[in-house]
C-alpha cells in the first residue's frame, strides 16, 4: 500500500451504526473466557527469604494443600533456585502452578553476590520466552512460560529495621518482577511493634528507591479494595498447616500455651489480606504486568543490544527489514576490514621472516669468509715449512756427499792401516741415513 494512501486510511473517520438485530458478537468476551479456561493458566511464585522464616508453609496454607518439601540446610556455599510445579484444579480451572525457591538465601558469611542467581534466574525465563517468540515456527500458545509473576520477599519480623540484604536484593529484583514484601511469622511480633515495624520497613523501601508491586487501582471494580489494601502492605503473615477447634469450627492456627493464632483471623494477621491480593483478584494484573512491564523491559533492552532499533538517528521510523540490512553491510564491512588486516599482517610477517633469512645468509656469508681467510693462511703457513724443509734437506743431502767423498778418500788413504782402527774411524765417521718430518729427527 503507498503511503499516501495509508495516510488516507488512518485519517478515515469511523462512524457509529446501530444494528437492526442481535449479531452475537457480544459473546466475544464469553468465548474469549471459554477459550482461557480450556488452555488453562500458569502461575508462577518466587519466595525469597532466609531459611525456616516460613515460605513453604505459607505456600501450602496459601493453596491449602502440601506441596513436597524439604528442609534447606544452612550450609549452602550459594544461592540456588529450586523450582517445582504443580497441576491444581478449582472447579474447571487448570493452574500450572510453579514455586520457586530461593534455598540458601541469606546463610553465606558473604552476602554480597546473594541476589545474583536470583536475577540471572528471571532472567533466563525471559530470555528462555524471547527465544520462542522470534523462533520462525513458534508455539507460544502451548509454551509452557515460566516467567516469573510474583516475588513474595519474606521478611524477617525483627521489629527494627530492614537488613541492607533485604534492600540489596529488592533492588536488583524491582525492575525485573512484582515485589510483594511479607512479614513472616508475624505472629512473633506485638501489634504495637508491628505497627511501627511496617512504617519503618515502607518508609526504608522509599528512602532506598525500592519499587514494590501496587495493587492496580484503574479498574473500578477493584479500584477501592486495591487502595485500601495499598495502605496495608507490607502484609504481616502467619502460616500454619495445623488445624485447631476454635468454638465448634476447625481453623487453620498456631496453637500456642497462652492462646491460639488463627491464620485466617484479620485481626490476628493480615494472611486473608495477602490471599485476596494475591490469588483472587490481582493474579492476572500479576501475570499482565510481568508480559508488558518486565519481560517488555528486557526485551526492549536485550534486542537493543543487538543492535535493533525502532528508528532512525533523525527519529523517523525504522523497519526491521533496515535494520537487518544496516547490520549485515556493518557487519560486511567489519568482516572486510578483518580480511584486510589479516592480509597485512601476513604480508608484514612474510616481510619479518625475509629480512631474518637475509640476515642469516649475511652472517654465514662472513662466516665462510672469515674461514677461507683462516685456511689460507693455514696452508701459506704449511707451504713455508714444506720449503724450509726442502732446503734443510738439499743442504743435509750436500753435506752427506760432502762427508761420503771425505770418507772415500779416508777410506783409500788408510786401506793399509789394521782392521782395528777401522771400526773406531767408522763410528766416528758414523751419519744417520734419513730425516723424518714427522719426528723432525736424523734416523738411521
Ligand atoms: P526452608 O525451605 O528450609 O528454607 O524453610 P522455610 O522457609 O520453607 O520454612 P518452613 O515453612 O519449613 O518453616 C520453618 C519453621 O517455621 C517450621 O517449624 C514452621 O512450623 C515454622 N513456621 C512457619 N510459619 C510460621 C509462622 O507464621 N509463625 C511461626 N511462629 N512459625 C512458623
Ligand atoms: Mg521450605
Amino acid at each position: 500500500m503507498a503511503a499516501t494512501d495509508l495516510e488516507r486510511f488512518s485519517n478515515e473517520e469511523k462512524r457509529n451504526l446501530s444494528l437492526g438485530g442481535h449479531v452475537g458478537f457480544d459473546s466475544l468476551p464469553d468465548q474469549l473466557v471459554s477459550k482461557s479456561v480450556t488452555q488453562g493458566f500458569s502461575f508462577n511464585i518466587l519466595c525469597v527469604g532466609e531459611t525456616g522464616i516460613g515460605k513453604s508453609t505459607l505456600m501450602n496454607t496459601l493453596f491449602n494443600t502440601t506441596f513436597e518439601t524439604e528442609e534447606a540446610s544452612h550450609y549452602e556455599s550459594a544461592v540456588r533456585l529450586r523450582p517445582r510445579t504443580y497441576d491444581l484444579q478449582e472447579s474447571n480451572v487448570h493452574l500450572k502452578l510453579t514455586i520457586v525457591d530461593a534455598v540458601g538465601f541469606g546463610d553465606q558469611i558473604n552476602k554480597d553476590e546473594s541476589y545474583r542467581p536470583i536475577v540471572e534466574y528471571i532472567d533466563t525465563q525471559f530470555e528462555n520466552y524471547l527465544q520462542e517468540e522470534l523462533k520462525i515456527r513458534r508455539s507460544l500458545f502451548n509454551y509452557h512460560d515460566t516467567r516469573i509473576h510474583v516475588c513474595l520477599y519474606f521478611i524477617t519480623p525483627t521489629g527494627h529495621s530492614l537488613k541492607s540484604l533485604d534492600l540489596v536484593t529488592m533492588k536488583k529484583l524491582d525492575s525485573k518482577v512484582n515485589i510483594i514484601p511479607i512479614i513472616a511469622k508475624a505472629d512473633t511480633i506485638s501489634k504495637s511493634e508491628l505497627h511501627k515495624f511496617k512504617i519503618k520497613i515502607m518508609s526504608e523501601l522509599v528512602s532506598n528507591g525500592v519499587q514494590i508491586y501496587q495493587f492496580p487501582t484503574d479498574d473500578e471494580a477493584v479500584a477501592e479494595i486495591n487502595s485500601v489494601m495499598n495502605a496495608h502492605l507490607p502484609f504481616a503473615v502467619v502460616g500454619s498447616t495445623e488445624e485447631v477447634k476454635v468454638g465448634n469450627k476447625l481453623v487453620r492456627a498456631r496453637q500456642y500455651p497462652w492462646g491460639v493464632v488463627q491464620v485466617e483471623n484479620e485481626s490476628h494477621c493480615d494472611f486473608v489480606k495477602l490471599r485476596e491480593m494475591l490469588i483472587r483478584v490481582n493474579m492476572e494484573d500479576l501475570r499482565e504486568q510481568t508480559h508488558t512491564r518486565h519481560y517488555e523491559l528486557y526485551r526492549r533492552c536485550k534486542l537493543e543490544e543487538m543492535g535493533f532499533k525502532d528508528t532512525d538517528p533523525d527519529s523517523q521510523p525504522f523497519s526491521l527489514q533496515e535494520t537487518y540490512e544496516t547490520k549485515r553491510k556493518e557487519f560486511l564491512g567489519e568482516l572486510q576490514r578483518k580480511e584486510e588486516e589479516m592480509r597485512q599482517m601476513f604480508v608484514n610477517k612474510v616481510k619479518e621472516t625475509e629480512a631474518e633469512l637475509k640476515e642469516k645468509e649475511r652472517e654465514l656469508h662472513e662466516k665462510f669468509e672469515h674461514l677461507k681467510r683462516i685456511h689460507q693462511e693455514e696452508r701459506r703457513k704449511v707451504e713455508e715449512k714444506r720449503r724450509e724443509l726442502e732446503e734443510e734437506m738439499n743442504a743435509f743431502n750436500r753435506r752427506k756427499v760432502a762427508v761420503e767423498t771425505l770418507q772415500s778418500q779416508s777410506l783409500q788413504a788408510t786401506s793399509q792401516q789394521p782392521l782395528k782402527k777401522d771400526k773406531d774411524k767408522k763410528n766416528f765417521f758414523s751419519l744417520p741415513s734419513a730425516y723424518s718430518i714427522t719426528t723432525g729427527r736424523y734416523v738411521n
